[in-house]
Order: C-alpha cells, then structure tokens, then sequence
C-alpha cells in the first residue's frame, strides 16, 4: 500500500512517516519543498523522496502515482507568516490543495487533509463544534478553510474519498523552535532549556486546546489506510482547554524549577479562546485514547533535551 504525505518532512508529517511505519505501510512517499521542513527529520526513514513543491504538478503527479491514499499537511504553517504575505500563503495552502485533490482524482486516492482551527476565528462560541459558522481573521485561516471546503466540495461533485480534519494546537517532538514563528509550546520548552525568559503574547490566559503529534499521527494512519471519509471536517481535539500559563505550571511542575516569564503584545491574527466539541471525531475513531497534557508535555521536554544547543 503506497500513501504520499505532502509536507513529510516537517512536524507533523514527519511523525506522521513513521506512524505509517509503525502501522505497516510499505511504500510510504513525501513531497517537500523544505521550506519550513528539515532534511533531518526523514534521515534513516524508508522513503521515496520527491524535492519541489506540490505547485509543481508534474512532480506532484510522480508523487502520487499509484497512491491508496494521500495526507496533505504541506501548507506555509502560520498566522503571521500569512499576515506579512498573504499570497504566498493562499498560492501553498489553497491553490497547493487544488492541484492535490486533482491528483488525488487521477489516482482515486483517499485524502486528509489538514485545515485548522483558525477557521472558527472570531466566532466565541465554544467548544467550538463543526457546523458552527467559521469567522477566518487571518489570511491563513481563509487559506485553510478554501482547504477543507475544496476537499469536500470534491467529495460531492466528483466523488472523491476525503476527510478534512481541523488541528487545534498540536505540539510534541520534532517541532521546530527558535525562529520568528514557533508555536508556543516549543518556543517555551526551547527558552527553559536555554535558561531564557519564557515569551508569552499577550497575557497568557488565552487558552488552547493542546493535542499531542502522536495522538494526531495516530488518528491520521487509520484514517488514511483505511479511507475514512467524512461529509463535514472534522475537530482532531478532545475538548481540553489549558491557558498558556497553565502550561507553564506544568512545566515547571516538570522540571522542578520556577520560569521566568517575558510578556509581550498580543500578535494580531491570534484567537483568544479555542476548545473543541469532539463529538464528531469520537463517532469516526471511538477507539482513539489521547496522551494528556502533563505525559505530552514531558515527552516534548525529553525530546527537546536531546537537541545541541
Ligand atoms: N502544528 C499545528 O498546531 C497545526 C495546527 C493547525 C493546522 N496545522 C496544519 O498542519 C499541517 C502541518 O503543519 P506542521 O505544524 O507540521 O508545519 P511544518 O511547517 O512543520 O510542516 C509543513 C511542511 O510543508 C512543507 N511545505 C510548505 N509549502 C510547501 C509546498 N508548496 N510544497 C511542498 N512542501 C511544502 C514544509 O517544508 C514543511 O515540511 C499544515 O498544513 C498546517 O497548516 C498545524
């Protein structure tokens, strides 16, 4: 069984590799551009590796040759990435995603894809349950809900097998930290082990629902192998709700040490509350058993550990 994941070689895909590994996938193919992905995070891994960008069509058409299943991760990952160029993000994120599912249509390949709970935006509504009117507030967020409606208008019109899930916060090892646009929680384990500050925009009572890579991966393989679909997107969350200096606590409490905290303005695009209703998640993988916070974010500090720095 042959599955390509597009952007395998960043976080979540490249848990994701090894997942399908893990789960006995014996073709598993990535395309990358390397943009915010590492060559490292596929070294020794069993993958046939297509560099370039999946606006490459013809590369991207290589790539999914003879696919039971595509997972579409590649995507420019950030709100103000998307803030300072927004055209950039909706050529990776949307037009990227029309030229996947047209591939995927070629081959009859399953898809998941991954949209976000940015989609919800400005609605304050919680937990935030897919039907739900989304509010996008950032560039990335209107990018990733062309995303799932694209995939899910595909479903209808050409019969397309697809399920587009919405990440919340997803954090574990192999995230990236240290640059302009890491996510929180890898930015603050990076600082405590650096004995820096931990940077907190706004006030830190803004509140996230964290979910582990693994927990994520795990639910991505059995969807792929086995062609789940679905006719609406899909939380991939289980309606925890942390703000994030609860998860500093956690850390400290982790670490035995108190961490010192730098706080900063607001980052504009940014929602201030964000926790799923996982009803629908639970009726499509009712076997699913989430790592909590606390167990997640020791394994993320481990990992990080090992880093040089
Ligand atoms: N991490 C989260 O909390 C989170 C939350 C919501 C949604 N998502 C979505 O999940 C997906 C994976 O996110 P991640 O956190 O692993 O980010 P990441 O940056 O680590 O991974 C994205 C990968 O896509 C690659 N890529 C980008 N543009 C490409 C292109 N045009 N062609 C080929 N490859 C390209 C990058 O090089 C990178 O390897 C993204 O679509 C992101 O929008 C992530």
């Amino acid at each position: 069984m042959k599955i390509l994941v597009t952007g395998g070689a960043g976080f979540i895909g490249s848990n994701l590799v090894k997942q399908l590994q893990r789960d006995g996938v014996d073709q598993v193919a990535v395309i990358d551009d390397f943009s915010t992905g590492f060559r490292e995070n596929l070294k020794d891994l069993d993958v046939e590796l297509f560099e370039g960008s999946i606006l490459d069509r013809d590369l991207l058409g290589e790539a999914a040759a003879g696919a039971h299943a595509i997972v579409h991760l590649a995507a420019r990952p950030s709100v103000p990435r998307s803030i300072q160029d927004p055209v950039a993000s909706h050529h990776a994120n949307a037009t990227g995603t029309l030229y996947v599912l047209e591939a995927a249509r070629k081959e009859n390949a399953h898809v998941t894809l991954a949209s976000s709970s940015s989609v919800y935006g400005a609605n304050k509504v919680l937990p935030k349950s897919e039907d739900l009117r989304p509010m996008p507030i950032s560039p990335y967020a209107v990018s990733k809900l062309a995303t799932e409606t694209y995939a899910l208008a595909y479903s209808e019109v050409y019969d397309l097998p697809v399920l587009p899930f919405r990440f919340f916060n997803v954090y574990g090892p192999g995230q990236a930290a240290g640059h302009a646009y890491a996510a929180v929680v890898p930015a603050f384990v990076d600082a405590a082990l650096r004995g820096e500050p931990l940077p907190i925009n706004g006030d830190g009572l803004q509140t996230r629902d964290f979910t582990f890579v693994e927990t994520v991966t795990q639910t991505i393989s059995k969807a792929a192998r086995e062609r789940i679909r679905s006719k609406d997107a899909v939380n991939l969350a289980f309606g925890t709700r942390y703000t994030l200096l609860d998860v500093i606590e956690i850390m400290e409490s982790e670490l035995g040490q108190q961490l010192p905290r730098e706080f900063r303005d607001p980052r504009a695009g940014d929602v201030r509350d964000s926790q799923a209703d996982n009803a629908a998640l639970m009726k499509l993988f009712p076997e699913i058993e989430p790592v909590g916070l606390e167990q997640g974010i020791a394994k993320t500090i481990e990992w990080f550990a090992t880093l040089p720095r």
